[in-house]
């Protein structure tokens, strides 16, 4: 799950663990009660207050500590918004190509999920809508796992027609903090007053997908529910966490943590789509994505076979994720790879580029599994 070219996960190696440590170790010192108890309310107040202040800076969000909810990472606030404003047998639309992560739990919950196409725009939303869809689910900082980000038309024409139908869009901003170029891309949340949107954040990329804290930015009156339906469902707790995290914060070392790790990244993703080009050529370079996260999309040849290039790379120690795995509908589905380059050191990234490329051409020269 870690190393050259896994897409999605940070440089763990890079977590400021002697300063979090440290944080924790003097919580521990003389723990108070309260922290050891079960969480209440949607989690500690001084992290959702640490995080209105950061989302403040950094999202353009204007919300209050109350209407943060903390949650177990992104699957949890998903699994907790369908539960609690959708009914089994209502629609969804999802992105497709999409992330298979909130497909799975919509569906769990009983969903029918519809999956639209992403163009270089985002997702492309129909003309004609037909069943109305009770939740909209979109990535439109970095459309996952393309990588466009969702146009300013595109982001009003979603908005108009969730306000139409009655639904709400789940906005899944899970790696905006990576942005490589150009001006930082404002929330759909804070696009309008009152949007029908719940805003889902996580420190998964952040920091490290083993800690599990993500939040959502609920609208004013749906927070009471959701708390509520929080500590009833899954009777939260990890609150030393909470606190470690709210102190973190409020003293910098998130802000500054997420700055070193875009330049960190900048520069890897920079070496490898350097490499791209020189060593198989420009169109190889998927041309809708945007310079930012975690991942780049290497497209192929379209009758590639991407999945026994992620065999074969895997066998020689090289992890990526097949494109195609990403798509529903077989119509638009075409092979490529998701690579991560931000947890490959720069002096790793020529040397595992190679393994790939022979994999590539293993696979061109023996194109059927035997
Ligand atoms: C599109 C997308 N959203 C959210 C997440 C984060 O999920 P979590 O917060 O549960 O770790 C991921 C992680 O892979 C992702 O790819």
């Amino acid at each position: 799950q870690w190393g050259a070219f896994m897409p999605g996960v940070p440089d763990l190696t890079e977590f400021p663990h002697k300063k979090f440590g440290r944080i924790v170790s003097s919580l521990w010192r003389n723990p108070s009660p309260d922290l050891l108890t079960y969480a209440y309310g949607g989690g500690l107040p001084a992290l959702r207050e640490a995080l209105a202040q950061h989302l403040a800076l950094t999202r353009s969000i204007d919300c209050d500590p109350e209407q943060i909810i903390i949650t177990e990472g992104s699957h949890q606030a998903i699994d907790l918004t369908t539960r609690i404003l959708g009914e089994a047998g209502e629609t969804a639309w999802v992105e497709d190509p999409g992330y298979w992560g909130a497909r799975t739990i919509l569906q769990a919950n009983g969903l029918h999920t519809v999956h639209l196409p992403v163009d270089e725009e985002g997702m492309r939303v129909p003309d004609a809508v037909g069943t109305p869809p009770r939740f909209i689910f979109v990535t439109p900082s970095h459309q996952y796992p393309l990588g466009p980000v969702m146009s300013l038309t595109r982001r009003r024409q979603l908005l108009a027609v969730a306000r139409q139908c009655g639904s709400w869009i789940i906005e899944d901003d899970y790696d905006s903090e990576f942005r490589f170029s150009g001006r930082p891309i404002a929330s759909l949340l804070g696009l309008e007053p009152d949007a029908p949107v719940i805003y889902m954040g996580t420190f998964s990329k952040t920091l490290y997908p083993g800690l599990r804290v993500g939040y959502l930015v609920l609208p004013k009156p749906l927070t009471a529910a959701f708390q509520a339906a929080h500590a009833e469902l899954y009777r939260e707790g990890h609150l030393m966490t909470h606190a470690a995290l709210a102190t973190f914060i409020a003293e910098g070392h998130y802000a500054a943590h997420i700055r070193r790790m875009r330049m960190l990244y900048g520069r890897r993703r920079a070496m490898l789509v350097n490499l791209i080009e020189r060593r198989l050529g420009p169109e190889w370079l998927h041309r809708d994505a945007s310079m930012a996260g975690l991942h780049l999309v290497l497209t192929m040849p379209p009758d590639m076979d991407d999945l026994r290039v992620v065999e074969v790379a895997r066998g020689k120690g090289v992890l990526t994720r097949a494109l195609s795995r990403y798509y529903v509908n077989p119509e638009g589905r075409r092979p490529g790879l998701l690579l991560g380059y931000a947890c490959v050191p720069e002096h790793d990234i020529a040397r595992k580029f190679e393994v790939l490329l022979e994999s590539l051409a293993e696979v061109a020269r023996k194109p059927a599994a035997a």
